[in-house]
């Protein structure tokens, strides 16, 4: 089928690249000529693994193009997917000026039959507007104009795993032909057995946030029993095992640490909160959950001040500045949250991240980022684990504490195996677990 994709963020370009990989003629289309340019070069603008590998495939087989203007690209297309971003505004709620944006800019290309598919994540009732907005644009083409809902379920960091093999599909949609067009377009997943619900375009909308709020509160939750943990000296960890070995439970999303971060939890629950608002409904539950993600940060702060004393003249190392592993993404990552607070009370912060240190550097201009761990802890006199990749598991330990000037470790994602720590010689402070001082 002739697809084409606005936006070329997160979302977009792994949505482009995946239809593309799934025998699709695919054309990634965005303003930013940059982000356009660098892609014709061949270079994905952000590190998403197998990404790139899945680019490259579909350019060199004629199947994905990328391209700045809509004229060309837009005529004939079939399937229209708007994926362009939506931040917050300052009173939480979601900005969807670059959704009209693009619905209103492409409107004018269409030539014939199309299925504008909603793909950004957007509170409900967004599809109507954008309905409305491209009948605005063009009457004429009034019987030949769908607008459908198609939530995107994937993680970063797995983005074309997740899309390749996902638990679901969504789709919310007004006509059989809505439906049809989609699972024509699924069909190479559908074929594998992934399922595909149908349903209406406002519960496709509502569902997605509804996700995204519920993943958000387990970790809150997590979070909240970490603190109690700590006071009634029980382990957090052990704790989240025991409920998920509940089926009704489940143990994922139940790890306490830093918090939550990235493009996503922290924006798309404001956005629910304050739809849920607008609609007349009080939601403060959502609130909480984000009151306990910014505690979370601040019981770290505190865990270190309590070590170490003041933070004047002391370094603090941060091994991991991502939001979380196996992305290059900064976007609210507790890590960097953490490292203002430090910066704030004058600690000199220096930090690691396999794939995050540049991202970070331009948040935090006053961040040290050092070119691996040993240097980042060098002379540090406390080590905060944030982010937790899989290349500090291969850390050597009595290394790490040679390095250190105080043998001080914040365990931000009880990362660490507290017994071993001890009695390595660490002073161990993980997030839920019993305190340093405390026989294990
Ligand atoms: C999230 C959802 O998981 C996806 O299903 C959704 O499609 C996506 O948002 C989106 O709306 O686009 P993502 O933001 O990539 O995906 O990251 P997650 O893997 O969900 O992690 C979010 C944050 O929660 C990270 O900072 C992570 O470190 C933290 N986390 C996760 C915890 O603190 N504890 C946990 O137990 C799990």
């Amino acid at each position: 089928m002739r697809v084409v994709v606005v936006g070329t963020g997160h979302v977009g370009l792994v949505t482009a690249a995946t239809l593309a990989a799934l025998g699709h003629d695919v054309i990634g289309l965005d303003r930013d000529e940059e982000k356009i340019g660098q892609l014709k070069r061949g270079m994905c603008p952000f590190f998403e693994p197998g990404l790139q590998e899945i680019i490259d495939d579909g350019v060199a087989v004629g199947r994905l193009r990328f391209e700045t203007e809509p004229d060309e690209a837009v005529a004939g297309v079939e399937v229209l997917f708007v994926c362009v971003g939506t931040p917050a505004r300052s009173s939480g709620e979601a900005n969807l000026v670059a959704v009209e944006r693009a619905a209103r800019d492409i409107a004018r290309h269409l030539t014939g039959p199309v299925v504008v598919v909603e793909k950004s994540t957007v509170p409900a009732g967004t599809s109507n507007r954008l309905h409305q907005a491209l009948m605005q644009e063009r009457p004429d083409l009034a019987n030949d104009l769908e607008v459908i809902s198609n939530p995107e379920f994937l993680r970063e960091g797995r983005a074309v795993d997740d899309s390749l093999h996902p638990d679901r599909l969504l789709v919310g949609a007004t006509s059989r032909r809505g439906f049809e067009t989609m699972r024509r377009l699924y069909d190479p997943l559908i074929r594998k057995g992934h399922r595909l619900i149908e349903t209406d375009i406002a519960t496709a909308e509502l569902a997605k946030h509804a996700c995204n709020a519920f993943l958000a509160l387990k970790i809150s939750y997590a979070n909240a029993l970490a603190r109690l943990c700590e006071r009634a000296g029980a382990d957090v960890t052990a704790v989240a095992d025991v409920m998920g070995s509940d089926p009704r439970i489940g143990r994922a999303f139940l790890d306490a640490g830093l918090g939550y971060g990235g493009y996503c939890f922290p924006k798309d629950l404001q956005a629910f909160e304050r739809f849920a608002n607008q609609l007349g409904y009080d939601f403060p539950l959502l609130r909480e959950v984000a009151r306990i993600n910014d505690e979370a940060v601040r019981a770290a702060v505190e865990k270190v001040k309590d070590s170490v004393w003041n933070l004047e003249d002391k370094r603090i190392a941060l091994l991991g500045l991502a939001f979380k592993p196996g992305t290059d993404d900064v976007r609210f990552s507790p890590a960097l949250a953490l490292a203002r607070h430090l910066i704030d009370e004058h600690a000199t912060v220096v930090g690691y991240d396999p794939q995050a240190g540049a991202n970070a550097k331009t948040e935090v201009p006053e961040l040290e980022i050092a070119p691996d761990a040993y240097e980042a802890i060098q002379g540090a006199h406390c080590l905060v684990m944030c982010t937790g990749w899989d290349e500090f598991r291969a850390l050597d330990l009595r290394q790490m504490k040679d390095r250190l000037a105080y043998p001080i470790v914040v365990d931000g994602r009880n990362f660490f195996d507290p017994i071993e720590m001890r009695k390595m010689g660490f002073v161990y402070h993980g997030t839920g677990r019993r305190l340093a001082s405390e026989a294990y």
